[in-house]
């Protein structure tokens, strides 16, 4: 791997091969199967059932051994995916298991099988896939399983962005003023104080501090003050993963954000977030109002980030100028610096 003094991450760098992704929510995928675009390159994933009432999750390189045809242009046969050009039949692993122009006593050519990725997980409503075997974890959100909060999930947003550039701007925090002056930034909000933890490929950021609570309706009933306290805890995985809980001190609510960033080719990626509440009080009004306001925050940062031109994400840190504000987001690209060059086993 290069270690030149600058070093680019573009969005299908071959080295991201070897981590986690997400390629669709669990929602999308059924047995009709769908056709996914990660790092450059198409992906079929599919339900395929099991006999049993159940069913087994897979992904092969859409690409038919035989002449190369599309799995995604093919259909679902029994517990088999069976390309819709000739007819071949995959189980769940890729093996072929029939070829409906041979003899049953004809012998299936070795190489006829469809290429698996070396990881496909379920977490939290979204389907992952690591192409070579993860050197990263997959990132871990309790709040998502918990029956205390309530859960919801933007569409998913495709847009002209850099991966790791959509990463660095979610864990800045002095941008607020500035690209959110119209949703959630404040004046201060440039100047949190914050600690930066490191875990392996990923890291957590905590900050308390105060800010106008603008949302409680506590304040305008005059039960509590404006200014308030707030907890920030992002969590990180590498690379394109993360989750902000907010846990608000005074008014005792927490908010949690997913953000899931897929990196379809270099131009273009695939924008996943999910918000969990568990200061709703069941109101699906309420989260549907947060799930607008979510879109719109996304929004606002997507504008500035679709007019980069070099969409990907400086890793050398000799590049850009950095401030002690930045002390995250240098963390971030120290982090995607490592896994990238860190050495093949
Ligand atoms: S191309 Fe898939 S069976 Fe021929
Ligand atoms: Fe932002």
């Amino acid at each position: 791997m290069s270690q030149s003094a600058t070093r680019m991450l573009s969005n299908t760098d071959p080295a991201l091969r070897r981590a986690w992704h997400p390629v669709a929510r669990s929602s999308e995928i059924s047995t009709s199967p769908r056709k996914s675009r990660l790092l450059g390159e198409d992906w079929v994933l599919v339900r395929l059932p099991d006999g049993t009432g159940d069913s087994t999750l897979a992904a092969f390189v859409d690409r038919c051994p035989h002449r190369l045809a599309p799995l995604s242009a093919g259909s679902v046969d029994g517990s088999f995916l069976r390309c819709g050009y000739h007819g071949w039949c995959f189980d769940a692993g890729g093996t072929c298991r029939e070829i409906p122009s041979q003899e049953e006593s004809d012998r299936v050519p070795s190489r006829a099988i469809a290429t698996a990725p070396a990881a496909i997980a379920e977490r939290h409503g979204m389907v992952f896939l690591a192409p070579e075997p993860p050197l990263t974890e997959l990132l871990d959100i309790p709040e998502a399983d918990d029956p205390a909060f309530m859960h919801g999930a933007l569409e998913p947003i495709t847009a002209r962005v850099g991966a790791g550039l959509m990463l660095d701007n979610f864990c800045d925090m002095a941008h607020f003023p500035f690209v959110h002056a119209a949703t959630i930034g404040t004046p201060e909000s440039e100047t949190f104080e914050f600690t930066v933890e490191r875990r392996g490929f990923g890291m957590n950021v905590y900050s308390r501090h105060p800010f106008p609570n603008r949302e409680d309706p506590g304040v305008a009933a005059g039960i509590r003050p404006l200014l308030q306290e707030r907890v920030l805890e992002y969590r990180y995985r590498a690379p394109f993963s993360i989750s902000l809980r907010i846990d608000y001190v005074e008014a005792a609510g927490t908010n949690v954000l997913d953000f899931y960033v897929q990196p379809e080719d270099d131009e273009q990626c695939r924008i996943y977030t999910t918000v969990h509440r568990n200061d709703l009080d069941g109101d699906e009004t309420r989260l549907a109002e947060c799930i607008a306001f979510e879109r719109k925050i996304v929004d606002e940062d997507l504008t500035l980030q679709e007019r980069y031109r070099d969409r990907r994400l400086p890793i050398d840190l000799t590049t850009e100028v950095h401030v002690k504000a930045d002390r995250t987001t240098i963390e971030l690209r120290r982090i995607l610096a490592e896994l990238v060059t860190c050495p093949v086993e």
